[in-house]
């Protein structure tokens, strides 16, 4: 509680609903550094809610199904792939992100509308003003307040998730794809970390999960006083 030279008493309502986004090519570390920060915030009694993309919703995850693994003999175009993403974005942004940010929560979302502009902009050669354009309807115009690039090699990447337990040597439709569209991926967020600096902070995933951790933490103390 404040108060002014007049005596009236203002209050100072302290920011809570921080909007946080994990990026990065698969692999790279998103869901472990996301579950990471998730742990400390729920250590600290900081109300937080994770949560992915695609998905979020029971709608949004069966959307996730078929852009992942959809095998009905037809091939998705990137302009039905770019609609299914933002049409479980916005089912995501109503029903989850937008009410736990309303209600002073911390979000933490496993990817958002950056790998949107990397995987479909950048990766899959579409119009980048298009895909900005889609993005700001499907997520119902709110952006990420701080997000995290963690970016990794192509090498890296796919000794990482072919080495991974829960889905050894199988791979989904993006991480099928070859490295040309891999590099792409990557130069795109790195260009996105270039034109929004204050917002994406790239954060070297090619070391130890505790040393990663150690530079999220330090974005997260100066950028968000929780
Ligand atoms: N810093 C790290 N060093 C080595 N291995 C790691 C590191 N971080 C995560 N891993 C391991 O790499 C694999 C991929 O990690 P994780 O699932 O967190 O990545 P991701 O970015 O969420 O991937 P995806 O894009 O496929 O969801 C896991 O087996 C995880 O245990
Ligand atoms: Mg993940």
């Amino acid at each position: 509680m404040n108060f002014q030279a007049n005596g009236a008493i203002v209050l100072f309502m302290k920011k809570t609903d921080f909007f946080i986004t994990f990026e990065g090519p698969e692999g790279a570390g998103k869901s472990t550094q996301a579950q990471r920060l998730q742990r400390y915030f729920a250590e600290r009694g900081i109300a937080c809610v994770l949560t992915r993309e695609p998905g979020g919703t029971p709608l949004a995850e069966e959307l996730r199904k078929l852009l992942k693994g959809f095998e009905g003999g037809e091939k998705i175009t990137p302009v039905t792939e770019l609609l299914l993403i933002n049409a479980a974005r916005n089912q995501h942004m109503h029903n989850v992100i937008l009410p736990a940010l309303a209600a002073g929560k911390v979000v933490l979302c496993d990817r958002f509308s950056d790998s949107t502009v990397a995987y479909q902009g950048y990766g899959r050669d579409f119009d980048l003003e298009v895909v900005r354009k889609v993005n700001a309807l499907g997520s119902a115009g709110r952006s990420p307040d701080l997000t995290f690039l963690i970016d990794l090699d192509y090498a890296s990447s796919c000794s990482r998730t072919s080495q991974r337990e829960e889905t050894r040597g199988e791979f989904d439709r993006f991480e099928a794809e070859k490295k040309g569209f891999h590099d792409r991926v990557r130069q795109g967020y790195l260009a996105i970390a270039r034109s929004e600096q204050l917002r994406m902070k790239v954060i070297d995933g090619n070391r130890c999960a505790d040393e990663v951790f150690a530079d999220i933490l330090e974005e997260i103390h100066e950028h968000c006083q929780l």
